[in-house]
């Protein structure tokens, strides 16, 4: 309309309408379909939070009843994509295979669906639900060398995926009720942030009519970078580096100096600037599931070390820099004995339901548009080519 606004990273820009997921930064507030982060956390699991985000409205039991079922029977892939994985190398990451693998899916999928028929939108978005924990998890067995375990029906989701991580022929995984709480509880907090990097890459991928399963991988591919998805990987590769507790004022001078590009893993955020809802009930969390594995991790002695310098530091309490969802996931997930390659597989995985509530949101609105910034071009005002052989 003759007017344009230049805002590198979006600090200002509001790229849509939803009415999915609430956040105010400042007062640490965070809520899905209107309810409270902590409340979903500590009192619903997150296949409830899964139906809220795509439907709108918490499920009855009834309701609840279904949708499990529903998503319980999409769990299987297709046999053709156990092919996919061999082509991987051993030693791939599994961000690579789970990216490849939800692409691939849309040409097993994809060929009959209606991207503008509701109900068929939902069907697709079951599915992806479904289907993640399940190529998830057999990224992690490929990298393994183990054969890959079928999902199980009678298993919840947080324990269904646990079972195929960690069974094998040989034994089965016995699951422990406070690990399966606390896997449900980290799908939960990761389950939807409004217009991140990765929920904005499906919303603009889905814009020009591209198909979900392709759409999601390219979500997958946004959150792999370490400012996004890849923080929780980078913070427990970052605690390895520091090592002992006594190293930690010399890695705490280097994220304050603006020369040094080192920054703390797992701590600030765009939005939040007092604290991070999500990050207070992972922290509790964390203690319980450190508690209940009586683990003795000396790297999980520096990550505890580490939050308390930091919060007690001039820098980061003036920067508002507070530990995020992703420093406790972390260490959650280490303590769980999800090795720390998986750390990113396991957010994309939770945040699958949030992308395709976005997809199908954006895909059910009457003037939807193809999202296209503009730029401010650079580069060479208008001159003349020479051909290569004048
Ligand atoms: N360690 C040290 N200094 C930091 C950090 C940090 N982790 N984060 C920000 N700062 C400083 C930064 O140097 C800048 O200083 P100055 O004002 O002197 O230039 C100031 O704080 C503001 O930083 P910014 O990069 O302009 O802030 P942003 O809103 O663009 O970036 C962020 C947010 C999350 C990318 C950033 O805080 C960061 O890189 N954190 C580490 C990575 C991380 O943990 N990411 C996970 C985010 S939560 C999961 C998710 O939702 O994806």
């Amino acid at each position: 309309h003759g007017y344009f606004t230049f805002d590198p990273g979006f600090l200002a820009t509001g790229s849509c309408e939803s009415a999915i997921t609430f956040i105010d930064g400042g007062k640490g507030v965070l809520l899905h379909r209107g309810y409270p982060i902590d409340e979903l956390a500590t009192q619903a699991d997150y296949l409830e939070v899964c139906y809220m985000l795509l439907h709108g409205e918490a499920p009855d039991e009834e309701t609840y009843a279904e949708f499990k079922d529903a998503i319980t029977k999409h769990t299987m892939v297709h046999q053709g994509i156990h092919n996919f994985f061999n082509g991987f190398r051993r030693d791939a990451h599994p961000m690579a295979m789970l990216c490849a693998v939800t692409g691939a899916l849309s040409s097993f999928y994809h060929h009959d669906l209606d991207i503008h028929d509701s109900e068929q939108r939902l069907r697709s978005a079951y599915r992806l639900v479904a289907k993640m924990p399940t190529i998830a998890a057999m990224a992690y067995k490929y990298s393994m060398g183990q054969p890959f375990v079928y999902p199980r029906n009678d298993l919840s989701y947080s324990e269904n995926f646990l079972n195929m991580m960690f069974s094998v022929p040989a034994e089965e995984y016995q699951v422990n009720p406070i690990i399966a709480k606390a896997m449900d509880r980290i799908f939960t907090l990761h389950a939807d942030h409004e217009q991140n990097a990765s929920t904005s890459t499906v919303r603009l991928a889905g814009s020009s009519g591209a198909n979900p399963y392709a759409c999601i991988a390219a979500g997958v591919a946004s959150l792999w970078g370490p400012a996004h998805g890849g923080a929780n990987e980078a913070c427990l590769r970052m605690l390895e580096k520091i090592g002992s507790v006594d190293k930690i004022p010399e890695y705490i001078e280097k994220a304050k100096d603006k020369d040094d590009p080192f920054r703390l893993m797992g701590f600030g955020h765009r939005v939040y600037k007092n604290f991070d809802p999500r990050a207070t009930v992972m922290r509790d969390t964390c203690h319980e599931v450190l508690q209940e594995l009586d683990i003795d991790d000396p790297l999980l002695d520096v990550a505890m070390e580490l939050e308390r310098i930091a919060r007690e530091d001039e820098y980061f309490i003036e920067k508002k820099l507070y530990p995020n969802v992703d420093f406790y996931s972390g260490i959650i997930l280490k303590a769980i004995g999800i090795p720390t390659s998986m750390f990113t597989v396991i957010f994309a995985l939770s945040r699958t339901v949030g992308w395709v509530s976005h997809w199908h949101e954006m895909m059910s609105e009457e003037n939807q548009k193809i999202g296209r910034p503009r730029q401010l071009y650079t580069g060479h005002t208008q001159r003349k080519f020479s051909p290569l052989k004048k």
